[in-house]
């Protein structure tokens, strides 16, 4: 573990490096059977909240929001009385708890406010953070670092909310002292090699890995596969997906691993407005970027060599079809982390409209009492409950490491493809196992 005095600095440099820098701040927000299921209700609805975007970007915070970013806002489910949490069973996952940055994020899910979850210790690099961090969460045991908590034999599974660089590394660290992982967005950043490496030690672990996509939980993504789910679209022709966040001032992030990131390298909550739909993949991709007007994004001025700020991506998907995913930092204006779906049979546009005029059950699932929905449209609560219930029911989470790398590794090509002008580009597939 680094002490104080180092990371006191590396946390001064980025407050330094942040003023008049401008790069990516913390942005923020399955295929099944083909017949649609009568029984359900809702002939179409209309997802009032596809102004989402306002409240997607951003992170939020645990006791108190991180002050001054965007999409900080508990979105609360839609009230439905007929939907009511379920448990499936008594017994209680002993998790622990790894990050606690500028968003505050490893409190953000409500893991300490799960009737199945003991969390059993925290950690964060800085004494205070994991200090918080123990009190918000009602956890009276710390460690110095992830790599101390992860040899707690009392610990059965963790979520880890460090800085995305770190990412594929924790995970793999975790996953060989035998804990189930939870991790933020990105899965890897950047690294094709890896990504390799992070699919074969989940493979091996026998162990659940989930990446918290807060986009696979949006309220109109959601809709969106419980109809494609049941057939209402067909095949999909043409998805697209954007994420927007403007940053004017640079968001302060661990070792300042925001600082000029290219675009493409954080694709995940515009990616999944397809691969969160289908369960599918982008098997190739033709990317452009355009250098950036923003100081922080050169080919000198920043660790990434990246020149761009904001990347837009034209992809082949594995049923055949097209999408096109957008990210972008430097275009102040609408923001947020949303999606629109075009099929066969129908599209979805803020709501389905298509032939199918039976749909299925639209309405997200329920949380326990006590466990908020959160923020990125309401989506925290959702991911921590996923994430739980399938180490309960021993079955693979919603997004497993076949998706989160079909997510991440896209974007990583697409970047390639953009620092090359364009040039189309084969794409690596991951598929569970
Ligand atoms: N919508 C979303 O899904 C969304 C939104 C915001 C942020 N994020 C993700 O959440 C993560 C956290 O974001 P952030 O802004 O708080 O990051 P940050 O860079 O501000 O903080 C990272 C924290 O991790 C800690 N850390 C690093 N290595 C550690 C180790 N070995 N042991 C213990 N602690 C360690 C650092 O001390 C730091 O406090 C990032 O991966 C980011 O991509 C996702």
């Amino acid at each position: 573990m680094k002490d104080k005095a180092v990371l006191k600095k590396d946390s001064n440099k980025n407050d330094a490096s942040s003023i008049n820098n401008i790069a990516n701040g913390p942005e923020s927000d399955l295929n099944g059977k083909k017949t649609i299921k009568r029984r359900m209700f809702l002939a179409s609805i209309g997802m009032g909240a596809v102004a989402m975007g306002l409240q997607q970007i951003g992170c939020s915070g645990g006791s108190k929001p991180a002050p001054a970013i965007q999409g900080l806002e508990n979105v609360p489910i839609k009230a439905d009385s007929s939907k009511v949490w379920v448990p499936v069973s008594d017994r209680k996952v002993r998790v622990g708890l790894v990050g606690y940055g500028v968003c505050k994020f490893s409190a953000a899910f409500g893991f300490q406010n799960h009737p199945n979850v003991e969390v059993v210790a925290v950690s964060d690099l800085y004494p205070d953070r994991c200090a918080e961090l123990a009190k918000v969460t009602r956890c009276n045991k710390t460690y110095p670092s992830l790599e101390e908590l992860v040899k707690d034999k009392d610990i059965e599974a963790v979520m880890i909310s460090t800085d995305a660089p770190s990412h594929p590394r924790h995970c793999i660290e975790a996953l060989r002292h035998g804990k189930h992982v939870a991790v933020n967005v990105p899965a890897v950043f950047g690294s094709l090699e890896e990504a390799d490496e992070l699919y074969e030690e989940v493979k091996k672990s026998g162990l659940k890995y989930m990446m918290f996509e807060t986009s696979a939980f949006h309220e109109d993504l959601y809709a969106m596969r419980q109809i494609y789910n049941a057939g209402g679209f067909g095949k999909l022709i043409y998805s697209e997906g954007e994420y927007y966040h403007y940053s004017a001032k640079q968001i302060d992030s661990y070792k300042g691993w925001r600082i000029g990131g290219p675009p493409q390298w954080y694709p995940t909550h515009s990616s999944a407005y397809h691969v969160c739909v289908t369960g599918g993949s982008y098997t190739e991709v033709s990317c452009l970027g355009m250098p950036s007007w923003m100081e922080t994004f050169s080919e000198t001025k920043n660790r990434y060599k990246n020149p761009f700020a904001t990347e837009i991506a034209l992809f082949r998907t594995s049923d055949g079809g097209m999408a096109r995913m957008a990210v972008s930092w430097d275009t102040p204006g609408d923001s947020g982390e949303k999606g629109r779906i075009r099929g066969q049979k129908g599209s979805f546009y803020g709501k389905y409209e298509g032939l199918e005029k039976n749909l299925p059950d639209l309405i997200r699932p329920a949380l326990p009492k006590g466990v908020d929905s959160g923020g990125h449209g309401g989506t925290h609560g959702l991911l921590m409950d996923e994430f739980i219930t399938s180490i309960l029911q021993d079955r693979k989470p919603l997004v497993d490491i076949a998706m989160a790398l079909n997510l991440t590794v896209s974007g990583v090509v697409a970047h390639q493809s953009a620092l090359k002008g364009g040039e189309w580009m084969k794409i690596p597939q991951y598929k569970m196992f």
